[in-house]
């Protein structure tokens, strides 16, 4: 079955929300207690932070039939004075029965031709520092580490590092 790239709409929520903590959970799940992973969710997933994010973020879905198979979201980063000249890729996710089938790639892709990231300067993102096949994923695309920045769980611990990594958009 075809898979479409398109735009989030209001009535996607529902299903973003189920996607987003679907996938989050595969790949991060094994590495966390359940009050860790509970927290996360309920911080950076839930249902009113997907909505409070897409009033400023770009999601676009990736749709199999009437099924959410991935999503990139993408926005500017934290306001700076003066303003950074740069997109943040905040999330990334291919379900793990339709990776390594060259969607991730197709996400990326449409991310980065997006007209408010070929209007920035560089993309940049965080990548969880075990997350090898992610980090590779993310070299062919051109970002190269810049830094590193701790995560921090619910107590103040620090976790681990999530990798800074920065592309330049010049290479287009
Ligand atoms: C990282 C991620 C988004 C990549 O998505 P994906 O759909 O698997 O990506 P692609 O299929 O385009 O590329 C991945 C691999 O498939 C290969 N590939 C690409 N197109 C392919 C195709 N048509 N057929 C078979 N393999 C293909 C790539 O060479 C790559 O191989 P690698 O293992 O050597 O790196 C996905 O693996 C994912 O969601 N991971 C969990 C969450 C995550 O880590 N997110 C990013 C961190 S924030």
């Amino acid at each position: 079955m075809e898979t479409q790239i398109r735009p989030i709409r209001a009535e996607d929520l529902t299903a973003l929300v189920v996607l987003a903590q679907q996938t989050y959970r595969a790949a991060y799940g094994h590495e966390m207690d359940s009050a860790a992973l509970s927290w996360h969710l309920e911080t950076y997933l839930s249902r009113s932070r997907l909505h409070e994010m897409m009033q400023h973020d770009v999601f676009l879905l990736a749709e199999q039939g009437a099924q959410l198979i991935g999503y990139v979201q993408f926005g500017a980063t934290q306001p700076t004075d003066p303003p950074a000249d740069e997109v943040e890729i905040r999330r990334l996710y291919v379900l793990p029965v339709a990776q390594n089938q060259g969607l991730g790639s197709r996400l990326m892709k449409a991310a980065l031709a997006h007209p408010q990231v070929q209007a920035a300067g560089r993309a940049v993102l965080g990548v969880w520092h075990t997350n090898t096949a992610a980090q590779r994923f993310y070299a062919r695309f051109g970002f190269v580490q810049i830094g590193e920045q701790p995560y921090l769980t619910q107590a103040g611990d620090i976790a681990g590092v999530d990798l800074l990594l920065c592309r330049r958009q010049i290479q287009d």
